[in-house]
Order: C-alpha cells, then structure tokens, then sequence
C-alpha cells in the first residue's frame, strides 16, 4: 500500500509518499480500512524534531495521529469490534500509522464512529476532542456554573472546547480574531475578546478555570485572571518534567531541564495561587465513544474547516501550518 511515510526530522519534504506492507491486526488490535484521517499541529511539530528529545520514534515510519474507517479485521482476544464496524481512533503515539490505506489499532484506542457523522467529519475529533475533554472533566473538573477561559477558541481544540465546557454548565469566555468570532459564539461562547485589539486580563477576573490553547504571554496573563485556588491547564506552553517522565519516560537530563526552562511560569502561577498543570493528552477508545455519543445526541458539533484528498497531504499541512485553521483540517482516502 502507498502510505505517507516520516522519514526523517525536517520540513515538509521529510514527509513522502512510499510502498509499504500492509499492516496485519496483531493480537488485541483491529484492523481499520482508513476512510480519513486527522490534521494535527502534533504532526508536523514531532515531523520538524521540537518533540524529539522527548519523544523519538523509529524513523522511517508511518505518519498521522488519529483515523476514522471500517473494521477489516479484528485480533486475538478483540470481542467488542467486529469487520464491518464504523470506528475512529487516537492511534498509539508511538505506533502512528493513520495517512496510510489500512492501520492496524490497539482496540482499547477505538471508539465507535458517532451515527450522525461522515467519515471526515469523525476524523478530527479523536485528538482535539479527547484532549478538551481530558483538559476540561478530568485536569480542571469543571463544574456547571463555572466561568472558563479558553484561549484559542475558533480552532481545532477550542471549538470542541467552548462546547464541551457549556455541556458542563461552565459559561465560557475565549479569545478569536474577527474571522473566528462568529463560529466561537455560535458553539456557545457567552463572551469573545478580539486578541487582536485588546488583552484579555484587561476585561476578565474573577475565573473559576483557564484552558491555555495558546502559550506564551497568553498563559501567564491567564493566571491573573483567575480566582485563587483556581485550576489552569495548558495543552500550549511547555511540558512539565512529570508529563515528559508519565507520558514518554523521559530521564533526568530531560526533566531536569525542563524543570529548569518552566520555573518561572510555575512562579508566576504560586504567585497567583494558581494550580497549573500541563496535559499531554491521552489516546482512549471510552473518551472516545463519550464523544460520540454527545455528538449523536446534538450536543456536540464537529467542525470540519477543509478536506484534502490523501495524496495532498501537503498541501493540507501547508494550510494548517498557516495557524489559521478554523475547527479541524482532515484529509479523506
Ligand atoms: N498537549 C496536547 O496533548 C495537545 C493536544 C492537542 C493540541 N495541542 C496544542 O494546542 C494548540 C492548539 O491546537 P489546535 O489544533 O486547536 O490549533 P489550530 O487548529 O491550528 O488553531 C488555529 C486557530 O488558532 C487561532 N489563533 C491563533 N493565534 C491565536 C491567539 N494568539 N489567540 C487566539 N486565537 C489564536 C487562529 O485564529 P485566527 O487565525 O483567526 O487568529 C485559528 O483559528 C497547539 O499548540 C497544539 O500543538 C496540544
């Protein structure tokens, strides 16, 4: 099969078309025809090297992070998947393996497609969903009532986001540029604040939560427009020693400077009283059938901004690239 393959860290051009053995559903896992499959900015950050000291994986090798498609085949010991079946995954992050005609998928990663969902649609939602979920329930364990502040609402993350947020009863404030304004409003969020044109701890205080999509000044100046004691979770600043230790084993140089490079962030959150916490999040087939069945029952909406056929690719990275992605960039077989 011709499968986008990683074959190096670099630019675009590290990333090729190339003929590769089909995969075989190995015990536990099952076999998936790809229909589509998900554009992440994870992608091409781990195809330019910035994870590399952390995460390093066995070059050449399939590229592509999350997949939706049709079961071909189960392995040994799968019972809750059988051929025919309509599924979407967050593949193994070591494993990769979506932007390729056939996956073959730890079953525990595999949920069952939303009913209401094309194959496109359901393919971006594994990454962005599973994270703002985890970000949300199970780091901040939002509550109804609570005022949140997501920043970085009108792309792939923060469109799931906002609305899995207002699902919690949370009201949710985010920052958008005018061409994102009204999609965040659409998807719920009460209050949007033009990060072009004003600072959002200029008009916000008093928050029970902060989801930092955004990094940099964004996440220091969300700590001061919290409530003390409040909780906030960053998917965009710098991983913390114990994520890099849980999620990749990382050893101590690693950790060391990495605890070394965040102090002053974690300062500014004691500072504040804060609890700051940064998430990796975590592939997971029951995250995953959560999501579908919120999307089944109307209170989720995906939010797919272009389809790329498989063999571009590139171009779809070039465009995401641009970091102006409105909901997600998906390409589909
Ligand atoms: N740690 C984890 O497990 C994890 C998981 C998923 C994602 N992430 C990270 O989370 C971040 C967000 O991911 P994503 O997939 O949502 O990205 P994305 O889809 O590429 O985000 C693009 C959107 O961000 C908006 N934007 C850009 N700069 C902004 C700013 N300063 N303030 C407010 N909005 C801004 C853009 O709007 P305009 O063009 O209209 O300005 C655009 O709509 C990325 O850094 C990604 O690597 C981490």
């Amino acid at each position: 099969m011709q499968a986008y393959m990683m074959t190096r860290y670099g630019d675009a051009s590290a990333m090729e078309l190339r003929d590769v053995p089909e995969p075989v559903a190995g015990d536990g896992e099952v076999l998936i025809r790809v229909r589509a499959a998900g554009l992440n900015r994870i992608d091409y950050k781990v195809r330019q090297g910035a994870m590399r000291l952390v995460h390093r994986l066995t070059l050449p090798q399939v590229a592509g992070s999350e997949l939706s498609g049709v079961v071909e085949g189960v392995g040994a010991g799968v019972t809750r998947f059988a051929v025919g079946d309509r599924v979407f995954a967050r593949v193994d992050k070591k494993k990769l393996g979506a932007y390729a005609p056939y996956a073959a998928v730890d079953a525990a990663l595999v949920g069952r497609m939303p009913k209401s969902l094309n194959f496109a649609d359901a393919a971006g939602l594994p990454l962005a969903g599973l994270t703002a979920l985890q970000a949300l329930r199970d780091e901040q364990g939002v509550t109804a009532g609570d005022r949140v502040f997501i920043s970085g609402g009108a792309g792939g993350v923060g469109t799931l986001a906002i609305q899995l947020a207002v699902w919690m009863g949370a009201e949710v404030a985010t920052t958008a540029s005018p061409r994102g304004e009204a999609l965040v409003r659409s998807l719920g969020a009460a209050t949007v604040i033009n990060y072009q044109k004003q600072k959002f701890r200029d008009v916000l205080s008093d928050y029970d939560g902060a989801f930092d999509l955004t990094g940099g000044q964004d996440l220091s100046d969300s700590f001061a427009i919290l409530k003390r004691g409040a909780k906030a979770v960053s998917i965009g600043g710098l991983p913390e020693p114990a994520n890099v230790r849980a999620d990749f084993g990382a050893g101590p140089l690693v950790s060391t400077a990495l605890w070394v490079a965040g102090a002053k962030i974690r300062r500014q959150a004691r500072k504040r009283g804060v609890d700051y916490r940064f998430l990796f999040m975590h592939p997971s087939g029951p995250g995953l059938d959560l999501l579908a069945d919120l999307v089944d029952k109307g209170e989720l909406k995906t939010v797919t901004d272009r389809v790329f056929p498989f063999e571009q690719i590139p171009e779809g990275f070039a465009y995401l690239e641009q970091g102006h992605a409105k909901g997600k960039v998906v390409i589909q077989m």
